[in-house]
């Protein structure tokens, strides 16, 4: 099911790029119609020949206009796709009818070569015909599938309710890891209403969505810089939010968004609908970050690799549900090049000595500034130890049967837990860090020295460079342990949601949620579309 979905998934780029290369309209404040807009009766198709005017324009910005408005739109597309998947729609009607037209549009693809500038013949005009018709239909589906998703969700909406008067019971059985690492990997759906309702205002109105040009601040050494990596725009926006409300001076304070090119333009749209008092944020796709490609990053070599490829997908869904012990590694999550950017924050940032890295499913309680005066001793990694007992420690996270890990690690070394780390990026340089975790994810290639996640990397790239900060900075475990001290939390800088309960699913303790939903924008108009909260 997957496989079909990721098929599905890129067939669905491609064709629309194209379509929207022929399709857009060419001044930027009449943008391609939006999908409110798809009402079939009222379907809007290029005025003018694109054949014409492509010859009166300067060619290279309407070129690159149409590009940033296709990129958009096979966003859209995608996040359509994605979300036909996660409503288990694979079967369904529309998912073939998508791929039906990706399709066409793919042997459309291969029969033409249009050159801007040359004479229309008739071949090029019997494929503009073509694709307007091809256009007309795409518009007619996603209207459909619009439709349908959102009865899905009316549906969804009882079904919680239901789920409600259930809890008690269902908690009971999402003790067992299994359900729990189900529901944590089901983006639920008012998650992706929210992220297609904020790209569909960014394709509705582009221009107040612009990338703004460099601000100075972005860059700014003396100023306070935090990373936060992320595909939940809702998630990110929490931490944003209490970031802010919680610091003294929110105008000192410089948010680094980075997200993948799917989410980019939900984020874009979040970060830009209201006021962060003076707070500077910058919403980036890692995918902006050139150098972070196959040649240079191990983990994007390894993805793309056959093998891997095979262990992570191949795997059908029948398959995956019974077997509960591998389940874990399976998700294509612990892969994710957005978990591995944290490794390249100082390329990332060039111009900055110190960064704080902070998780999405973290809230801030408390003005972080005084992180930046703990005095790091040379230190790279400025984190919170986890260890207690025999707990924690490096033999938990790495195979100890191997001999380099045994000749370069203790195996009883303190374990320290990602989510707030306060990095110095001069000292990584110094220290070379990148070039250690390069050294270890290569060797990891068939993953005998560690299974899955970034923590084990972390911390063997960190080994003798990890400062242990104070505990309150940053209380672990809201997403797993219920029997966390008030007082605990309550005095803490950061609280963190690790674990599968994370308060954005229903699964979510209720005694910790709270603590969340307090920054959640409920009076949001997105929000409200897609029923958060009541
Ligand atoms: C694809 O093309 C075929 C043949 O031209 C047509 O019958 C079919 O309706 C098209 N599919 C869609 C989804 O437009
Ligand atoms: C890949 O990254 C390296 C450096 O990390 C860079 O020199 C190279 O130009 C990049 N390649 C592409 C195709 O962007
Ligand atoms: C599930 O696993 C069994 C045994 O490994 C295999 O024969 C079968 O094809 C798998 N089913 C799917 C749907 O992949
Ligand atoms: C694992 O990878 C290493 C280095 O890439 C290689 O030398 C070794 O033979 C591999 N082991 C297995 C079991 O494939
Ligand atoms: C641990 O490393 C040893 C030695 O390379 C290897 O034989 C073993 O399969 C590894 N264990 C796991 C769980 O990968």
């Amino acid at each position: 099911m997957a496989n079909q979905g990721r098929i599905l998934l890129s067939l669905l780029l491609v064709p629309f790029l194209f379509l929207l290369l022929l399709s857009s309209s060419p001044s930027p404040s009449q943008p391609d119609p939006d999908p409110q807009a798809l009402d079939p009766t009222q379907t809007r198709l290029p005025r003018r020949s694109i054949l014409a005017s492509l010859k009166s324009d300067p060619l290279r910005a309407r070129a690159d206009l149409l590009r940033k408005q296709a990129s958009d739109h096979a966003a859209l597309a995608a996040a359509y796709a994605s979300y036909a998947r996660k409503l288990k729609l694979e079967n369904s009607k529309q998912v073939r009818l998508f791929a039906d037209l990706s399709r066409n549009f793919s042997s459309l693809l291969l029969h033409s070569d249009p050159k801007p500038g040359s004479d229309p013949d008739p071949d090029l005009l019997r494929l503009e015909r073509s694709v307007k018709t091809q256009i007309r239909s795409a518009r007619l589906l996603v209207a459909e599938a619009k439709d349908s998703f959102d009865n899905q969700l009316k549906i969804q909406k009882l079904k919680d309710t239901i789920f409600a008067v259930n809890e008690q019971l269902s908690k009971a059985k999402k003790a067992g890891a299994f359900s729990s690492l189900i529901a944590a990997k089901s983006i639920p759906r008012s998650l992706h209403c929210l992220s297609m309702r904020l790209m569909e205002e960014r394709i509705a109105r582009p221009e107040r969505y612009e990338r703004p040009e460099t601000k100075p601040e972005l860059e700014d050494p003396k100023l306070y810089h935090y990373a936060i990596f992320s595909d939940n725009v809702l998630a990110a926006s929490v931490v944003l939010n209490s970031a802010v409300a919680n610091s003294k001076d929110p105008s000192r304070h410089v948010f680094h968004v980075v997200t993948d090119r799917m989410n980019l333009g939900a984020m874009q749209v979040m970060f830009k609908l209201k006021d962060y008092k003076g707070a500077h944020i910058e919403v980036k796709s890692f995918e902006d970050y050139t150098f972070l490609n196959s040649s240079y990053v191990p983990v994007l070599r390894q993805l793309e690799s056959a093998n891997l490829q095979k262990f992570y997908y191949e795997n059908k869904l029948e398959n995956a549900t019974k077997d509960t012990a591998n389940m874990k590694f399976r998700n294509p999550k612990y892969l994710s090049m957005l978990n591995h950017l944290r490794f390249y924050l100082p390329e990332m940032y060039p111009k900055l000595h110190r960064i704080l890295f902070l998780d999405d499913d973290i809230v801030v309680q408390r003005d972080l500034t005084g992180l930046w005066e703990v005095d790091m001793d040379g230190k790279v990694n400025g984190a919170v130890e986890t260890c207690f007992g025999s707990f924690h420690r490096y033999w938990q996270y790495m195979n100890f049967s191997h001999p380099l890990i045994k000749e370069k690690f203790n195996p009883n070394a303190c374990g320290w837990a990602y989510g707030m780390n306060f990095f110095d990026l001069d000292a990584w340089r110094k220290e070379k860090c990148t070039e250690q975790y390069h050294y270890w994810q290569n060797l990891n290639e068939n993953r005998t020295l560690w299974k899955l996640g970034t923590l084990p990397p972390g911390l063997i790239t960190f080994y003798s460079t990890t400062k242990p900060l104070d505990k309150s900075w940053h209380v672990l475990g809201l997403g797993y342990n219920p029997s966390i001290s008030m007082e605990e939390i309550k005095n803490a800088a950061v609280v963190h949601f690790n674990g599968n309960m994370k308060p954005w699913l229903d699964i979510g303790m209720n005694q910790f949620r709270p603590l969340w939903t307090k920054y959640v924008d409920y009076d949001m108009e997105f929000i409200h579309q897609c029923n958060f909260g009541a």
